[in-house]
C-alpha cells in the first residue's frame, strides 16, 4: 500500500497547471461511446477514475489509448450490453454506461455503482429518467437492467438538480426518437461541456447550462475532437493549499467564473483574489478570517470543495460553520482532521471548526477523494511529519499530486509500490 509522507509548515508559492476536469472527461468519456466511430479527447487527466472508466468501456468492446492528456476511443466494436461488476462496484461514474448501452443499444446491464462513500447515492433518478424516456427497468441480484427497443423523448424533472441523472438523461435522450424536456437539470460547466461535445458529435441539445435542457433524438453519432474543460475542484483545491499555508498560488488556465462561490468566499476570509485570462491566484495577507459557507448545486459552493475548505478553516480566526446540502455524509475527513489537532465537530448536516488550531503531523488516512485533500491541506500546514495512508482515493480525481505539491514547494514524498496503472 502507498503512503504520502508530508512534511508541514512550509508555504506553497508559484504556479500549478491545472488539469482537465475529472468529472467532465468521465461523462465525455462515456458520451464518445454512443457512436460507433472514433473519437479524441484531449486534456484527459490521468487520474484513477479515468482508467477505471476506460477499463470498463474496454471490457464492453471498445479499443482505447490513453497518454498523457490524450485519449483516442474507438467504440465501434462496442457491442457486450454488460458491464463488469468488479470495476463498476468502485466508482459512481460507471453508470453512465446504463445511459450509453440504452441510448446505443436499447438494453443494459449495469451494476449498482460504488464510489466514494459520502452517503447513499443510490440511482433511482436514473431509473425514473429512462423510465420517462419508455425503458423497462428492473434491480435485480445487485443488476439494474432497462430495456427499450426504441427510447422516445420525454418531459422528466430532474430530482435536486442532480449532475449525474442530467448527464444519463442526456446520453441517452440523444438517441432517443422525438424530444426530450429536463426540467430543474444541473447547471454546471461540466454539463454545458458534454451537452458541446455530444453536439459535436451530432446530437441536438440546448439549453445546456440552465435549469431547462431541451434534447431532439437522433439515429446516429458520429465522433469527435475536443478539449475538456479545465478542472474546477482540483485548482481550487490547490488554491486553498496555498491560502491554508500563508502562501500565493496561480492556477494556470482555471476559469474565474466557474469558482466564482469560492473566489467570493476566500475574499471574505481575506484572502487576496486576482482572477485573470491566464487563471487565477490567491495571495494570503495576513490573518484569515472564519465563514459560513452552505454547499450547493452549481453555481453555489460546490460540495467538492467543502473538505478543503473546512482544512483551510482550522486555520482561521473565529467559529466557521459549513453545511453541507448535497452528500448527507460527507465527513469522514473530520476524524482525520482532528487526529491532527484540528477543533472540528459535526451536528447534524453542519460542521462547526473552531480556529485557528496549531496542527500537528499524525498517521491519518484518505477516508474519500475530497476528504484526502483535506487531509493534504492541513498536513501542508501543520507542524512535523504527517503519513497519509489509503492515497488510491486521491489518485482517483488528482493528476501528478505530490509533483504539482513539490512544484509549490511542498515537501511530499510517496512511499510504497508503482503509482497508477496506464490504460489503454
Ligand atoms: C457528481 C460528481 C460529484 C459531485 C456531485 C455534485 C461525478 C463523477 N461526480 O456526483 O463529484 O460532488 O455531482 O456536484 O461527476 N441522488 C439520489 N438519487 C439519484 C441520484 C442522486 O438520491 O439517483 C442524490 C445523491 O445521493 C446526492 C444528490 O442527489 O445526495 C446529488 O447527487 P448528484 O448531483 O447526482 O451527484 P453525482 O452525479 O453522484
Amino acid at each position: 500500500m502507498e503512503t504520502l509522507r508530508i512534511t508541514g509548515g512550509r508555504r506553497l508559492r508559484g504556479a500549478v497547471n491545472v488539469a482537465g476536469g475529472k468529472n467532465s472527461s468521465l461523462a465525455i468519456i462515456a458520451a464518445a461511446a454512443l457512436a460507433a466511430d472514433v473519437s479524441t479527447l484531449e486534456n484527459v487527466p490521468h487520474c484513477r477514475d479515468v482508467t477505471t472508466l476506460v477499463e470498463i468501456l474496454e471490457a464492453l468492446g471498445a479499443r482505447i489509448a490513453f497518454v498523457p492528456g490524450r485519449l483516442t476511443i474507438d467504440a465501434r466494436g462496442l457491442t457486450n450490453h454488460a458491464a463488469p461488476y468488479d470495476l463498476c462496484r468502485s466508482m459512481r461514474a460507471s453508470f453512465y454506461t446504463a445511459g450509453v448501452l440504452l441510448g446505443r443499444m436499447g438494453r443494459a446491464q449495469v451494476p449498482l455503482p460504488g464510489g466514494c462513500s459520502i452517503g447513499a447515492r443510490p440511482v433511482d433518478f436514473h431509473l425514473r429518467g429512462f423510465a420517462a424516456l419508455g425503458a423497462k427497468v428492473v434491480t435485480e441480484h445487485g443488476f439494474v437492467k432497462a430495456a427499450a427497443r426504441r427510447l422516445r423523448g420525454g418531459l422528466f424533472y430532474v430530482p435536486r438538480s442532480s449532475f449525474g441523472t442530467t448527464t444519463n438523461m442526456m446520453l441517452a435522450a440523444s438517441m432517443a426518437k422525438g424530444t426530450t424536456v429536463l426540467q430543474n437539470a444541473a447547471r454546471e460547466p461540466e454539463i454545458v461541456d458534454t451537452a458541446v461535445f455530444l453536439n459535436l458529435m451530432g446530437a441536438r441539445i440546448r439549453g445546456a447550462g440552465t435549469d431547462t435542457i431541451t434534447i431532439e433524438g437522433t439515429d446516429e453519432l458520429h465522433g469527435s475532437t475536443y478539449t475538456i474543460v479545465p478542472d474546477r475542484n482540483e485548482g481550487g483545491t490547490y488554491l486553498l493549499a496555498g491560502a491554508a499555508t500563508g502562501g500565493d498560488v496561480l492556477v494556470e488556465g482555471m476559469i474565474p467564473e466557474h469558482v466564482t462561490a469560492l473566489l467570493t468566499k476566500l475574499e471574505e476570509a481575506g484572502l487576496e483574489v486576482v482572477p485573470g485570462t491566464d487563471g487565477v491566484r490567491v495571495r494570503a495577507t495576513g490573518e484569515i478570517r472564519a465563514l459560513d459557507v452552505d454547499t450547493a448545486p452549481y453555481p453555489g459552493f460546490a460540495t467538492d470543495l467543502h473538505p478543503q475548505m473546512a482544512a483551510m478553516l482550522t486555520l482561521a480566526r473565529g467559529t466557521s460553520r459549513i453545511r453541507e446540502t448535497v452528500f448527507e455524509s460527507r465527513f469522514a475527513y473530520t476524524d482525520e482532521l482532528r487526529r491532527m489537532g484540528a477543533d472540528v465537530r459535526v451536528e447534524g448536516e453542519t460542521v462547526h471548526v473552531n480556529g485557528p488550531s496549531r496542527l500537528s503531523g499524525a498517521p491519518v488516512e484518505a477516508p474519500d477523494i475530497r476528504g484526502g485533500a483535506a487531509v493534504v491541506i492541513a498536513a501542508l500546514a501543520a507542524e512535523g511529519e504527517t503519513e497519509i495512508s489509503k492515497v488510491e482515493n486521491l489518485d482517483r480525481g488528482y493528476e501528478g499530486l505530490e509533483g504539482k505539491l513539490t512544484l509549490l514547494g511542498a515537501r511530499v514524498v510517496r512511499d510504497g509500490s508503482a503509482g497508477i496503472r496506464e490504460a489503454g
